[in-house]
């Protein structure tokens, strides 16, 4: 396994893997990693032959110093997790490598970025959609390997790369959980136990009102009722958004039907957690 923290050092490895015509697998992440990122590190070794994880904390993305600050960061126990998944190429870049200067253009998708986390975060994704662009232009990856768990995430990139005609299929992979439930995310490691077991509630509201849904609520408004008691039952949570969305373009739906999304962003101690759920007959 290659660590390299330069653009330069990081086209040369790419450049000597496009030579030997390598299908170039690429996940992107900002580290701290868990069994989630894990996940999609073993779905790109399944389909691609020279594997591409980046490790880069992008200050664009957050909505305030404080949590970017506070952003949890271990790299040398990400580094062994890397070596023990055998991947070829970590990209570790520090902020001066990616944004030498402040950058003057501006990416947006305002249909798809002011919905769910957009409203409540925002230039969350036009400092996501501008770093994943940065990157896919460094990796120039064949696919591209992104977590349901951020849905709204991972539809936007998607379409990124569908509106400018880039030649990289991007890949949907399912959220991972612990199994108390609780999604794995690298924000979990700043809860304490009591917000630990309060977090939990957020998957558990979840599924009820799915068995709801199973057995004929349809109705958007009872169906979010119904996840909000759950989960502020917890002491330490408040709900920022729940809504029911389709899964093509993330408007409300006024009906909920198999395939949409209910998707809830809560605040547990001050830690935000995202969460979601498809509405499908499988078992739960
Ligand atoms: P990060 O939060 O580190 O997540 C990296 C990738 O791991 C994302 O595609 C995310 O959806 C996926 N992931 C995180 N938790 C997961 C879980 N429990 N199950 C499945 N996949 C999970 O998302 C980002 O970083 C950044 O926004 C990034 C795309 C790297 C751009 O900076």
């Amino acid at each position: 396994m290659k660590v390299v923290k330069s653009k330069i050092e990081l086209k040369q490895e790419i450049y000597k893997a496009k030579q030997e015509n390598k299908i170039i697998g690429f996940v992107p992440t900002m580290g701290y990693l868990h069994e989630g990122h894990l996940s999609l590190i073993r779905e790109a070794k399944k389909e691609c032959d020279y594997i591409v994880v980046s490790i880069f904390v992008n200050p664009k993305q957050f909505n305030s110093e404080e949590d970017l600050k506070k952003y949890p960061r271990d790299y040398e126990r990400d580094l062994n997790l890397l070596e023990k998944e055998a991947i070829d190429l970590v990209f570790m870049p520090e902020i001066e490598e990616i944004y030498p200067e402040d950058p003057k253009i501006f990416i947006d998708m305002p249909s798809l970025t002011n919905k769910l986390c957009g409203i409540h975060r925002p230039g969350h994704f036009q400092g996501v959609l501008l770093v994943v662009l940065k990157l896919f232009h460094l990796v120039e990856p064949n696919k591209a390997y992104f977590g349901k768990k951020d849905y709204q995430q991972y539809k936007i990139i998607k379409q990124m790369v569908k509106d400018l005609d880039m030649d990289i299929e991007v890949i949907g992979c399912p959220l991972i959980r612990e199994d108390s439930g609780i999604a794995l995310s690298s924000r979990n490691a700043r809860l304490s136990n009591k917000g630990y077991s309060d977090a939990q509630l957020i998957y558990r509201a979840l599924q009820i009102a799915k068995k709801e849904w199973l057995k004929g609520e349809t109705k958007p408004e009872t169906l979010k009722e119904i996840i909000k008691d759950i989960i502020e039952t917890g002491s330490l949570n408040r709900v920022e958004y729940i809504e029911i969305v389709d899964p093509e373009n993330l408007e409300n739906v006024k009906e909920a039907k198999e395939g949409d999304i209910i998707a809830v962003a809560v605040y547990t101690e001050n830690v935000r957690l995202i969460d979601n759920i498809e509405l499908n007959r499988e078992d739960i």
